[in-house]
């Protein structure tokens, strides 16, 4: 019979302890504690030794194989370049996003595209059926993806061994359970030994694995930090259920930058990849209103145009009012808190909502200039040419700071037909502004580039 141990472990961070405390140390979290019962006996590797990773040899690194780890490419420009390039093989990625975000489709998608590799498509969430159904509207078939409905790790591990998928897709970890945990599904001790034993098995088998994690209130991923820590790649899909855009952005990556994103659009027959990003903001474009200006952005090394857009009215009540979607809520304010302080404008009993188009959120700072630009507009009911952009980081005292990759962002907006561009007035070395045909007006100050837009 197996022998049962207690432990105790902190929801919030992972650690485990001998004995209950108030207090975590390791995260400081207070009232986190709680006693799990774990059985060590039958752990994975005893159910199955071929998941025991082979004992390991110091070596000198120049007798270490220096091959670039091979990349497998998921039939996804979008997905494969946020990887770093692919999947690395025996690697474990993360993906987290709110539900109903389109996690789901996005690896179903994945499963359905990549043909020429065998897949285990683990569901813990949807029946068979509903897999289908949702199949059906992607269109495409693989003949070599297998689909299981189980939330038994033993059980898919079983099947690990007899289908020996190249890729393995789990939807979600959080519904995983262990025999080895006592604990219910989704709690941190179930979340923490299933994803140990998918790593063993990841790193044995040179398989990638792809854990689908779902995101909590706060915008962390639910379960213990420790899953993070865990996987090679933490890949978070956001963007608001009520718009079509999805940005997949990578928060950790091992193997590749975290600067880059992906950029989704959710249709009625799934995900289609943008690969326009300024289609988000042309398509909705329209000349004349007041409250809307441009800003040329970047996001991972992708310079796109993008509407930001504000509403400034007379506070209906004593406090007023400050909104945002797609922007940060304190930079607001410190940006209000600039404008009326800087210059001179009166705002402070003024409701304010400022929307990013598209439901998306950026957070390139270059967008501040267009940010303030666009609650003046709103303000003075005073509309902004719909061929100017703009691109500069606010400052404290009213100062347009300089924004990295200023020459990709005035090529962007020339390329699509912009006339004019407000930019900091900060040569970057080497930097010959002068060949571009789009007129280019610098400024130092918020009152400068104001002047420019109003007059
Ligand atoms: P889903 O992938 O189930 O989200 P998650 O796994 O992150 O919870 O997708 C959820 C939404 O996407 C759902 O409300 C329906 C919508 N959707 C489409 O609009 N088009 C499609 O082709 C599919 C499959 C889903
Ligand atoms: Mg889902």
């Amino acid at each position: 019979m197996a022998k049962a141990k207690t432990i105790f472990l902190c929801s919030n961070c992972g650690s485990d302890f001998p004995k209950w405390m108030g207090k975590c140390p390791v995260c400081g979290e207070w009232g986190s504690i709680n006693e799990e019962v774990i059985h060590r006996d039958t752990t994975s590797k005893q159910l199955h030794p071929q998941f025991s990773a082979e004992k390991s040899k110091a070596l000198l690194l120049s007798e270490v194989e220096s091959t670039q780890e091979a990349r497998i490419g998921t039939g996804g420009p979008e997905l494969d370049r946020v990887l770093g390039g692919g999947l690395v093989q025996g690697s474990m990625v993360l993906l987290g996003g709110e539900p109903g975000i389109g996690k789901s489709t996005l690896v179903l998608q994945t499963a359905i595209k990549m043909t020429h590799k065998r897949i285990l498509y683990v569901s813990g969430e949807e029946s068979l059926q509903q897999i289908k159904m949702r199949a059906e509207r992607i269109k495409g078939e693989n003949p070599q993806a297998y689909f299981l409905a189980e939330t038994s790790l033993e059980n898919i591990f079983e099947q690990i061994i007899q289908i020996k998928p190249e890729l393995l897709i789990i939807d979600s970890i959080q519904t995983l359970s262990t025999e080895v945990a006592d604990s219910s599904p989704g709690s941190v001790t179930q979340v923490r030994e299933c994803a140990t034993a998918l790593l063993k098995v990841a790193k044995t088998l040179g398989m990638p694995i792809i854990l689908i994690g779902h995101i909590n209130k706060e915008g962390s991923l639910a379960g213990p930090k420790v899953l993070e820590h865990i996987v090679d790649t933490v890949l978070l899909f956001e963007g608001d259920t009520h718009h079509f855009y999805r940005i997949l952005r990578s928060v950790k990556n091992r193997f590749g930058s975290i600067a880059e994103i992906g950029m989704y659009e959710m249709r009625s027959d799934g995900l289609r990849e943008v690969t326009n990003p300024s289609e988000l903001l042309l398509s909705q474009h329209q000349d004349g209103l007041s409250g809307v200006a441009i800003a040329a952005a970047i996001e991972g090394i992708r310079p796109f145009l993008i509407e930001t857009q504000a509403l400034v009215s007379t506070a209906a009540y004593g406090t007023p009012q400050r909104s945002t979607t797609g922007f940060d809520l304190r930079r607001l304010n410190m940006l209000l808190a600039v404008l009326e302080k800087r210059a001179g404008f009166k705002i402070a009993q003024k409701d304010v909502f400022l929307n990013i188009a598209g439901g998306i959120r950026v957070n390139d700072p270059a967008i501040d200039l267009s940010v303030i630009a666009a609650i003046l507009s709103s303000n003075l009911n005073l509309s902004i040419g719909n061929k100017i952009c703009l691109a500069g980081e606010v400052g404290l005292a009213g100062e347009i700071r300089p924004v990295n990759r200023l020459e990709q962002r005035i090529m962007e907006a020339q390329k699509l037909g912009f006339e004019q561009i407000i930019v900091p007035d900060f040569a970057e070395s080497g930097t010959d502004l002068r060949r571009f045909k789009i007129r280019i007006d610098k400024v130092r100050k918020v009152e400068e580039s104001f002047r420019l837009l109003f007059g």
